[in-house]
């Protein structure tokens, strides 16, 4: 072997042993265990009760928005969970129907792979480009925090995919962040009133992270921005069933939607 392919290949290995992760962690707190990973598990919260309340919120607000669309969880026989992320919510999912009616996708190979290797979920790749995503039909769409990261453009393809997977009668449930940044944030404080500004006028305003792909950054939009681009790309099939604001975790806003029978 010539030496500078025994360099790379030695390098190759010395990075790929630095990725892999811990063994999933336990917390009394949590049902099921925790992908070292997960960042959706601050490190603050140290006992992840703060993780398992949110996860317990998401499932409440899936519950109560199928509630006026006349459903319950009986009556769901397959569910997708995107972005699934590690399984916060999906893992209590689980309670409510067999693991094998739930699809985990994410963009995160390894995010996906844990979901299925650890809860049982089937796991489905995404990409940047959500308008090249086959889904497949499911009754419920659960959406907790992707609408919040995604610019506009990016957010019409996501709805417009959601509407195609959609099974007549069934729920979709997203969430946004309905009300811009407070001038105490430390940093979006600076853009309040930009935000606030451009909430009114458009209904939507984003700021993608540095050197982020796919300008996914953070974002924010109001209630009928979401309907009104939810109404014209499922051309009107989809209608508008209940909002609760701060709904999760009195966090982001839970806004729910049902494909015409
Ligand atoms: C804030 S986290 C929320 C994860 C999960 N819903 C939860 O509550 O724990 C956002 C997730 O979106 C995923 N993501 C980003 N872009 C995506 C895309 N184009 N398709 C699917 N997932 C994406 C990220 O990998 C990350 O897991």
């Amino acid at each position: 072997m010539a030496a500078p392919d025994l360099v790379r290949r030695v390098a190759g290995g010395v990075r790929r042993r630095l990725r892999r992760p811990g063994p999933p962690l336990d917390f009394p707190a949590v049902e099921g265990r925790i992908h070292p990973h997960d960042d959706m598990k601050d490190p603050r919260d140290t006992s992840a009760a703060h993780y398992a309340k949110v996860g317990r919120s998401a499932l409440e607000e899936i519950r109560e928005s199928l509630e006026p669309a006349g459903l319950s969880f009986g009556d769901v026989g397959s569910c997708l969970d995107m972005p699934s992320g590690y399984g916060r919510v999906l893992r209590l999912l689980r309670r409510e129907m067999p693991a094998a009616q739930i699809t985990a996708c994410d963009v995160n190979r390894e995010a996906i792979r844990f979901c299925a290797s650890e809860f049982g979920a089937v796991p489905l790749r995404s990409r940047g480009r959500l308008e090249t995503l086959r889904l497949g039909r499911y009754d419920l769409i659960w959406c907790g925090s992707l609408i919040t990261h995604l610019d506009d453009r990016r957010v019409e393809q996501l709805l417009r995919q959601f509407a195609d997977a959609l099974m007549p009668g069934g729920v979709a449930v997203l969430t946004i962040h309905g009300d811009p940044p407070d001038q105490s944030d430390p940093t979006y404080g600076p853009l309040a009133h930009e935000a606030r500004g451009a909430l009114v006028s458009r209904g939507s305003f984003h700021v993608p992270y540095a050197g982020a792909l796919d300008d996914y950054g953070h974002a924010w939009h109001t209630e009928e921005h979401i309907r009104g681009m939810f109404d014209r790309v499922s051309g009107g099939a989809v209608e508008p069933v209940s909002f609760r604001r701060r709904g999760w975790d009195e966090h982001q806003d839970v806004l729910a939607f049902r494909r015409r029978a």
